[in-house]
């Protein structure tokens, strides 16, 4: 039996793509292993981001050398792939193979050119209508399953690699959609996720010609389907109707991620986001007005070309003024043929990284208070795990919060899969603490 070892870096794209890479190598004869020295065929599914993440691969690559002389295949997918294209073979003459996602489609042919002795064989076409969507999927989680919904990015904000990396925005039909959603939920699948660069732009290609909001709620309608998530959402796309859908069907999960990655009307025009502030201050009173509460969370980019130390300000002003239940953010990094690159007043990684720190600092103190307000209420969770080193239980709430949770003993209890209510008894910046509250 031909083996491969499948590493993931990178957003929930890759994650999802790495389940149906492996669900296509498990058709074709391959078995899958956790251990790179009884593997064959060594695959890294890449991001390319930010710097640091492109450089985690190549120094993996570099470390396993000495095995492709003993005559392992090594292949890199995903958005590192695409976007270095045949010069890793130059970089790392070990490699066999490189493909991106837009060219997973074609996944099974390569590998059979590879298997035949070929010895550098590459998928990186961009000129695609395909999405790579498969029957032959491997889920890892029983209880939560990903679906992409659009494929690629047809905007160009000036810093990201997204645009070269993974092609124009490909959006499924609703039908496929919903037969792989009704599929899941027959499967067990009670948690269902929604994935796209841009779910807000997905455009129905058949004659239902749906819109994003027709089909979340259509998703949160089939039978069995408990929560529904979606990520991620641009602002300028993300209109009223979505807020309206959250309204009304509780099995929309009650949050959106909105990333907003400036407070400053001017630094968002120089990253091409096209919106300002009022503009994205706008879809959060949409969502501050509907009846339920919707928990908002961003990403935040510190740094960018350009941006001063009022410009900052504006960032930290804006997380009081929205008040975040959570924020990923990231020191500005300059990325290959994006336009940012040649915008003058560059900052130090020093700069950069002194406001990160202080947007953390402030985030913190935000989280505190909004986890806060939680404190005595009874949410319902999706349990996911238990943990032996604190015996407590962990689940998520609709909103999407941690919450650790005592309650009966592992043995006793099989709670994970199951949604249960939670009565919440402190609250730290990053997580939810609880006991378990079953209904009498
Ligand atoms: N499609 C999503 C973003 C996906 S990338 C959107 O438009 O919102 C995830 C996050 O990575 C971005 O929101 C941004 O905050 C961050 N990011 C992207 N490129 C970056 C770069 N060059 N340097 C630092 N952070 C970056
Ligand atoms: Fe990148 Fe902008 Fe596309 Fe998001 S919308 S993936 S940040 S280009
Ligand atoms: Fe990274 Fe590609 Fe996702 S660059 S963040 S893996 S789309």
């Amino acid at each position: 039996m031909k083996k491969f070892y499948l590493e993931t870096f990178g957003c929930q794209m890759n994650v999802h793509d790495s389940e149906k890479v492996i669900g296509t190598l498990v058709n074709s004869g391959y078995e899958q292993t956790e251990s790179v020295d009884e593997a064959g065929l060594v695959l890294y599914n890449t991001c390319s981001i930010r710097d640091k993440a492109e450089q985690r691969v190549f120094n993996r690559l570099a470390h396993y050398k000495k095995q492709a002389a003993a005559g392992k295949i090594f292949g890199v997918l995903g958005c590192v792939a695409q976007q270095e294209g045949e010069r890793i073979f130059e970089r790392v003459p070990h490699v066999s193979l490189v493909c991106g996602s837009a060219s997973y489609t074609k996944l099974g042919e390569l590998l059979q050119q590879l298997e035949s002795g070929n010895r550098r064989v590459t998928g990186l076409s961009l000129d695609t209508e395909d999405t790579f969507d498969t029957p032959l999927t491997r889920r890892d989680n029983p209880h939560r399953a990903y679906i992409t919904v659009i494929e690629g990015c047809d905007k160009a904000c000036s810093y990201c690699v997204v645009p070269f990396t993974r092609g124009p925005e490909r959006s499924r039909t609703s039908a496929s959609v919903m037969e792989e959603a009704r599929r899941l939920a027959d499967g067990g699948y009670t948690e269902i996720q929604l994935l796209g660069q841009n779910v807000n732009s997905y455009r129905d290609p058949s004659a239902a010609g749906w819109d994003f909001a027709t089909l979340l709620d259509a998703v949160g309608n089939v039978g069995g389907v408990r929560r529904v998530r979606f990520t991620t959402s641009h602002p300028r796309d993300f209109l009223k109707p979505i807020v309206d859908a959250i309204s009304a069907n509780p099995r929309l999960c009650n949050h959106v991620h909105l990333p907003v990655q400036s407070g400053s009307s001017k630094v968002l025009a120089a990253m091409q986001r096209h919106y300002d502030r009022d503009q994205y201050m706008e879809r959060i009173e949409w969502i501050k007005s509907s009846p339920r509460s919707i928990a908002i969370t961003t990403d935040i980019i510190t740094g960018f070309p350009g941006e001063t130390d009022q410009d900052f300000e504006q960032t930290l002003d804006l997380l009081d003024e929205v008040q975040y239940h959570s924020l990923f953010c990231f020191k500005y990094s300059p990325r290959p043929n994006t336009s940012a690159l040649a915008l003058p007043d560059q900052l130090t990684d020093d700069e950069k990284g002194r406001r990160l720190t202080t947007l953390i600092e402030r985030q913190r103190a935000i989280q505190l208070e909004v986890n806060g307000r939680f404190v005595g209420d009874t949410q319902e969770v999706m349990v996911e795990a238990y943990s032996d080193s604190n015996s407590l239980w962990f689940g998520r709430t609709g909103d999407n919060k941690t919450l650790n949770f005592s309650g009966p003993t592992r043995e006793s209890n099989p709670l994970v899969g199951t949604y249960q209510p939670v009565l919440v008894t402190r609250a730290s910046p990053n997580a939810l603490i609880g006991e378990w509250a079953p209904r009498a």
